[in-house]
């Protein structure tokens, strides 16, 4: 998978992609991440890349020019931008857009290639969102200076999906979120630690009821932490009867 990046702010992707599982996927050549300064793009001795909104109001908006020249210089297009959005996402990157989720990372997982355009300041000129930008993502209901942390979450998100970007097979599948529940808890050695025992199960060498306890161990942290996602989640009869006993070990107050 290819991703763009496109940032006023290059030097601040230079060490995420140097590192750990990241790393290890581009030299893999499961993934290459490219990172495109905007004002490279821009014209004029100055290559100005921002300017005061049309009615005042303060602050700067990044100017529609040199975002729509780097996507098209990017993707080998000179002109039409219409063309280039029926090719894969172009995300702009902005508290506006639709909200980040796992499903969304696995959905983006699936392309061969994706623009993310980092926004700064006051916003983005809206003929980018108009014209160019096909899809637009928050990471959350907060706002940030810019776009670049967003990318860094959306790129990390979507390289660890792609297959063999984990070092264990099926790692992706286990994750938190991965089918709607919350991850368990983990443990390793030692097996007695500060007077925490590592439950009985997890040393059994019983396959078939560790698969059971970890699923009901996820129902329950689920169930405790994030019950709406339950909702959406995908269960099975034994997931359901499960959860019928803890409604009652509530409603118990057990
Ligand atoms: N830019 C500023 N805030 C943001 C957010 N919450 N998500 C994505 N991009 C942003």
């Amino acid at each position: 998978m290819q991703i763009d990046i496109l940032t006023l702010f290059p030097e601040l992707f230079t060490t995420h992609f140097e590192t750990s599982i990241l790393k290890r996927a581009r030299d893999a050549g499961l993934l290459n991440v490219s990172v495109h300064n905007i004002r490279d793009y821009a014209q004029g001795k100055h290559r100005v890349t921002d300017e005061p909104p049309y009615g005042g109001g303060g602050g700067m908006v990044l100017k529609p020019e040199p975002i729509f020249d780097a996507v098209q210089a990017i993707i080998g297009l000179n002109s039409d931008s219409n063309q280039a959005r029926n090719q894969f996402p172009i995300i702009l990157l902005t508290p506006q857009g639709r909200l980040f989720n796992q499903s969304i990372a696995q959905e983006l997982a699936t392309e061969n290639r994706l623009i993310l355009i980092c926004g700064r300041y006051e916003g983005v000129d809206e003929r980018v969102r108009q014209q160019l930008a096909t899809d637009e993502i928050s990471i959350g209901d907060y706002v940030l200076t810019g776009g670049e942390l967003a990318a860094l979450i959306v790129t990390d998100a979507v390289a660890r999906l792609q297959k063999g970007a984990l070092g264990a097979e099926g790692a992706a599948e286990a994750d938190s979120h991965a089918d709607g529940l919350l991850e368990g808890p983990h443990y390793t050695r030692p097996e007695t630690f500060r007077g925490m025992q590592v439950p009985d199960v997890l040393r059994s060498g019983h396959a078939v009821k560790i698969r059971q306890w970890r699923r009901e161990q996820a129902l329950r942290r689920t169930w405790q932490r994030r019950p709406e996602l339950l909702l959406n989640a995908n269960l099975d009869e034994e997931d359901k009867q499960f959860l019928m006993i803890l409604a009652e070990e509530s409603i118990h107050g057990m």
